[in-house]
């Protein structure tokens, strides 16, 4: 375990910042109780804390009102509730090719049941949406455009900030998939125009797994899917319509939020551009040198612009879980293969009909020498093929 090189960042950013795990631990030693619910000096810290992080991230993304700011177990738990919070019978919605299964499954069992229509935008060969793609495919009963941000497949970041004029213009909600760029791009949700974000904590934020959420505008009125305790008003026969209320409810994940308020921390003392350009940096080395080997293709990884560092490739000749398992038994990587939860990816690369692709995602705290590693156990494992 000590001498494994992690590339498996973009399922979990492993490992977190040592300054995360310390207050958590500390945290909740200290204010592990349930925030908002009674007046004692502890709870009343637990909730500080709490609203410190809804604010914080309010900044960080450009919202509106830390209040509409919400937590949510992950991001597919945030996905879910904008789906299902959003839409209604008879509604038209725009995504794409490049969804994860968390938007694409909430959206397919809905098509199913008749209760609304989805329209799937492609991405072009280098792997980007095109913005007038989007527009065309606006009707008049178009209620939303759903888009993944950064591709957790090909790494490919999308002009969101052209879609969200668009939809600006056409009066259409947009709501983005933050999943692979909360934390590692920079999103501003006025200047782009953006009306909700959903976003998980254990990735490029920094927190541990079981804590996500929701930022979503002020103009947005997004009905409530999950009805329960909100620690105040307990008369009340309703779960109660204003915000945090209205998208929470139960006792808070106070760890998780503890995480996502140091993860927020580290994350402003380093800079996320100049993490990013550590991380870019060492895949646009790593893209490069994987180009150079015969019979190892890489998808939609042409250019560093626009990009976040996660690669995907294929050895001509080997099947990409059996990659997979040399790069784990034999040189200690971890990374993943198959088709990573965004099938529609696969299928417009024509990689479904191969099982999927081996995916590097690289994080903070990947050094030069693990990427000379991965290059050179690409390298051996090239060398294999029969092909
Ligand atoms: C693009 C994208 N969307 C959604 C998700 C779902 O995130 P979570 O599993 O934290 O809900 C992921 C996670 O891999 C992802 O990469």
């Amino acid at each position: 375990m000590e001498d494994l090189i992690y590339l498996d960042n973009s399922a979990t950013a492993f490992p977190k910042p040592k300054e995360v795990y310390d207050f958590m631990f500390e945290y909740y030693k200290t204010h592990g109780v349930s925030p908002g619910r009674a007046g004692y000096d502890m709870c009343l810290a637990a909730e500080e804390t709490v609203y410190s992080t809804r604010k914080m991230l309010t900044e960080f993304f450009n919202g509106d009102d830390p209040n509409r700011l919400t937590f949510s177990y992950n991001a597919s738990d945030s996905l879910n509730m904008i789906i299902e919070g959003i839409l209604s019978k008879g509604d038209h919605v725009i995504t794409s090719n490049l969804e994860h299964n968390s938007v694409l499954r909430p959206l397919y069992h809905k098509l199913h049941d008749g209760v609304i229509d989805v329209t799937y935008i492609p991405f072009d060969k280098k792997g980007y949406i095109n913005p007038d793609d989007v527009k065309k495919a606006f009707r008049k009963n178009t209620k939303m455009v759903i888009l993944n941000h950064a591709s957790n497949v090909v790494g490919t970041v999308q002009p969101i900030a052209e879609v969200g004029k668009h939809c600006r213009k056409a009066g259409i909600l947009f709501a983005i998939d933050a999943s692979q760029s909360a934390g590692i791009v920079k999103i501003d949700m006025q200047a782009m125009n953006i009306d909700m974000i959903a976003f998980t904590g254990h990735k490029c934020l920094m927190g541990p797994t079981g804590i996500g959420g929701l930022c979503v505008a002020d103009h947005v009125d997004i009905k409530a899917s999950r009805y329960g305790g909100t620690g105040v008003r307990s008369a009340h026969k309703f779960h109660l319509d204003e915000f945090p209320y209205r998208l929470e409810c139960g006792t808070q994940n106070i760890v998780g939020i503890a995480g996502l308020y140091a993860g927020q921390k580290w994350l402003r003392e380093k800079g996320i551009e100049k993490i990013h350009e550590q991380e870019i940096s060492l895949w646009d080395k790593l893209r490069k040198e994987l180009q150079n080997i015969d019979k190892v293709t890489t998808y939609c990884a042409d250019s560093r612009d626009n990009h976040i560092s996660v690669l995907s490739f294929n050895i001509k000749g080997i099947e990409a879980s059996e990659v997979g398992t040399m790069l784990d038994v034999d040189h200690n990587i971890a990374c993943r293969t198959g088709l990573q939860c965004a099938p529609l990816v696969h299928e417009q690369l024509g990689t479904d009909k191969i099982h999927g692709t081996v995916r590097f995602g690289i994080g903070p705290f990947n050094t030069e020498q693990h990427i000379d590693a991965a290059i050179a156990a690409v390298k051996e494992i090239a060398s294999l093929s029969k092909n």
